[in-house]
């Protein structure tokens, strides 16, 4: 069937950020949400496909298929961001949500991803907020996947910024750093949200009880979990940061696949480093070419948003979680 919406897929590592960008896309009414795939990063690859379920079911989304993928990065080490996510992944809040009555699909995420991507080739827009673990197999057993997405736009990164697990990595790409790297030298269209943007969009408690504020009825659900999960979330921002609201990463992945025109965007030449001993993982984005548009010539590059409109994405995110108009 085609898709009614702007169809998307998440490939994600359902965290507390990866949740709201979840319902988001799920009550997002440009959106239509096909499928989503699971991997190992802020948890375990079973509490990430488990916490997916549990998402889908409290947004009335149960159909959509969740396809479970990698469970470890493709060379070294298990990710986890327990000090954030907490060990459920979602804070301790997992148990909150209602038991998922959808089962994980058996075909593993890569398969299902490139099935999807072949099925509407040019529409699919897929939206990556975990290690990129599962695009790098997906892209290693079919070659032709990275040419048939409208769009990959990964959460990772950092352009002009500091990194927020090392001097210059940031999580996700950072978490596999080889299938970062794979990645972004594959022909995927990318549009690349990093720490640049995903920093200046931060909520809290403001927001919270903005979401509070929802009439009563039967679509509450959803904006109470978001107000829990923004507080959980801004908790551990405040033990790392001292800052009291925690940047919406994910979610705002989410919104700039649906809607560029939040954020202003450069073509940058860009890969991800491997080797160095304190720089694995960083994004090596070019920016000399903004001066000097000659050192573009014959260069791979991706589109790097570089600034956003933080009102814009704030009031949008708000508003679809199901915060009254205006909040
Ligand atoms: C990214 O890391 C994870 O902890 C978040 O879910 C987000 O995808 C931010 O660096
Ligand atoms: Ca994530």
């Amino acid at each position: 069937m085609p898709p009614r919406g702007h169809a998307l897929w998440l490939d994600c590592d359902t965290g507390l950020d990866d949740a709201l960008a979840l319902l988001f896309a799920c009550r997002c009414s440009d959106a239509e949400l096909r499928g989503v795939s699971t991997v190992a990063g802020n948890c375990a690859l079973d509490a990430a496909t488990e916490n997916t379920l549990r998402i889908l079911e409290l947004a009335g989304a149960g159909r959509i298929p969740v396809h479970p993928g990698a469970a470890a990065p493709l060379v070294a080490g298990i990710p986890h961001a327990r000090e954030v996510h907490g060990i459920d992944g979602l804070g301790g809040l997992a148990g909150q949500l209602p038991a998922a009555r959808g089962r994980p699909r058996p075909e593993p995420a890569a398969v299902a991803l490139v099935k999807a991507l072949r099925a509407h080739p040019g529409r699919l827009s897929v939206v990556a907020t975990g290690p990129l673990t599962n695009l790098a197999l997906a892209q290693a057993i079919a070659p032709d996947v990275p040419g048939l997405a409208r769009q990959l736009v990964v959460m990772g990164g950092a352009v002009g910024v500091p990194g927020n697990v090392g001097p210059a990595s940031e999580f996700n790409l950072s978490a596999d750093p080889e299938a970062a790297a794979a990645v972004l030298a594959a022909p995927w269209p990318i549009v690349q949200v990093g720490l640049d943007v995903t920093l200046q969009v931060r909520l809290g408690e403001t927001e919270a009880a903005a979401l509070e504020a929802t009439p009563t009825g039967p679509g509450r659900a959803v904006p109470l979990f978001c107000a829990t999960a923004l507080r959980a979330y801004a908790a551990a921002y405040r033990r790392q940061d001292g800052d009291g609201r925690a940047p919406m990463h994910d979610p705002l992945a989410v919104a700039v696949a649906l809607n560029p025109s939040l954020v202003r965007a450069a073509q940058l030449p860009a890969a991800v480093e491997t080797a160095g001993a304190l720089t694995r993982g960083m994004l090596v984005a070019d920016r000399r070419v903004l001066a000097r548009p000659d050192l573009l010539a014959g260069r791979r590059t991706i589109q790097c948003c570089l600034d956003v409109d933080a009102p814009a994405a704030r009031s949008w995110l708000l508003t679809t979680w199901g915060a009254p108009p205006g909040a």
